[in-house]
């Protein structure tokens, strides 16, 4: 096995001025009161100012805050200060004028007209609210969230799955490059592909590729529209159901197994890496893209605090690539090759090949 290193990164105070940094270098800044109390208003300020349509109406142009209350059917006070919030984050500003505009850097993440716009990413992360407050509940009595048991019909399944959409936009075509396909290979399976994005950029990249994506019946049905409006419903195929269940219909030249592991015990990942052995050609490659648990020794990082998310919504776990690489092994693939990713630092790639 090999891997690159990417340093991980961290979340911290940024000072403002000489005063502040040499503060901060002296361990005289009682960091955890930022961490514990501005942490919370930043988060749903950018939550709440997207689910309004504050947010979309500040990337159509500059806007006096007390008229876009007015138009949004806002109260005036409470739109200043959550457009002061992200003013200190840099995605907004005020104008000497007292109108608010995108800053361009906003504008990158935050204008829907943007190839790498989130707007639905930040939407979704206000459900996250609810599950964080019960964090208490999961670290006395184990309780956790179940994010995949909604109702098919469940709006939260557009939110969710749309915002998965635009993040892998913005890693699916290093991600597709990474995918080692034999000549000639023509068939992909993308298991709890979702949105298709993935599968999306293979077809982009090889001419002739078919893509097979198998998820639940809600996420699927927001995949369908996602892939038809991308063009690709005629490349690109949903099967509808369980991915331990649902029958994979067909042999493939390689499998996708993309951010899922984490949601499942080692029991589970095992049967699930046998099940799309089966329908793997011999010497095609089951890709797991993850966030890893850090090995002993490493310090945590911003991957740690994904790692709490997904054990409280999920009850799971994430793991080493050498657990992960050995389960590889055990369910009838070769030696694993672990691959870092410039888009996505705290992710790796591990591959092996069906024997
Ligand atoms: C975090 S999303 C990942 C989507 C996509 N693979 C990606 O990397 O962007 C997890 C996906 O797993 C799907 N999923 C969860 N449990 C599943 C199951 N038992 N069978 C099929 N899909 C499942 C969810 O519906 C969701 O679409």
């Amino acid at each position: 096995m090999m891997a690159d290193r990417v340093p991980p990164m961290r979340l911290g105070a940024i000072p403002d001025g000489l005063v502040e940094r040499i503060g901060l270098l002296l361990g005289k800044v009682p960091t955890p009161i930022g961490e514990a109390m501005y942490s919370m208003p930043v988060a749903r300020s950018l939550q709440v100012a997207q689910r309004t349509g504050i947010l979309g109406a500040l990337a159509e142009g500059p806007r006096d805050p007390a008229e876009l209350a007015e138009h949004l059917g806002l109260q005036a006070k409470g739109t200043v200060r959550v457009l002061d919030v992200i003013a200190t984050l840099g995605h907004v500003k005020q104008n000497p004028d007292g109108t608010y505009e995108m800053t361009a850097s906003g504008r990158r993440w935050l204008d829907p007209r943007s190839d790498t716009y989130l707007g639905d990413f930040l939407a979704d992360t206000y459900e996250y609210w609810d599950w964080y407050a019960g964090l208490e509940d999961l670290v006395r009595d184990g309780k956790h969230v179940e994010l995949h048991e909604k109702a098919a019909d469940d709006p939260y399944w557009q939110s969710y799955i749309r915002g998965q959409y635009q993040l892998a936009r913005l890693s699916s075509a290093e991600v597709a490059k990474a995918i080692p396909l034999a000549k000639g290979a023509h068939s992909v399976l993308d298991v709890a592909g979702a949105h298709g994005e993935f599968s999306m950029a293979l077809c982009r990249q090889h001419e002739g590729m078919r893509a097979t994506i198998v998820d639940l019946p809600g996420s699927a049905r927001v995949g369908e529209e996602i892939v038809a409006e991308a063009g690709m419903a005629e490349r690109v195929r949903h099967l509808v159901g369980d991915m331990f269940q649902v029958d994979y219909d067909g042999h493939y030249d390689a499998a996708l197994c993309f951010n899922i592991i984490h949601h499942l015990s080692p029991e589970q990942i095992r049967a699930l890496f046998q099940r799309i052995r089966a329908v793997l050609r011999p010497g095609a490659p089951l890709c797991v893209l993850d966030l890893y648990d850090r090995e002993g020794g490493q310090r945590a990082n911003l991957a740690s605090i994904l790692g709490l998310f997904f054990h409280l919504t999920s009850g799971a776990d994430t793991y080493t690539t050498d657990e992960v690489s050995r389960w590889m092994g055990e369910s009838g693939y070769g030696s694993v090759e672990i691959k870092s990713l410039r888009t996505l630092p705290d992710l790796r790639l591990l591959v092996a090949k069906a024997v």
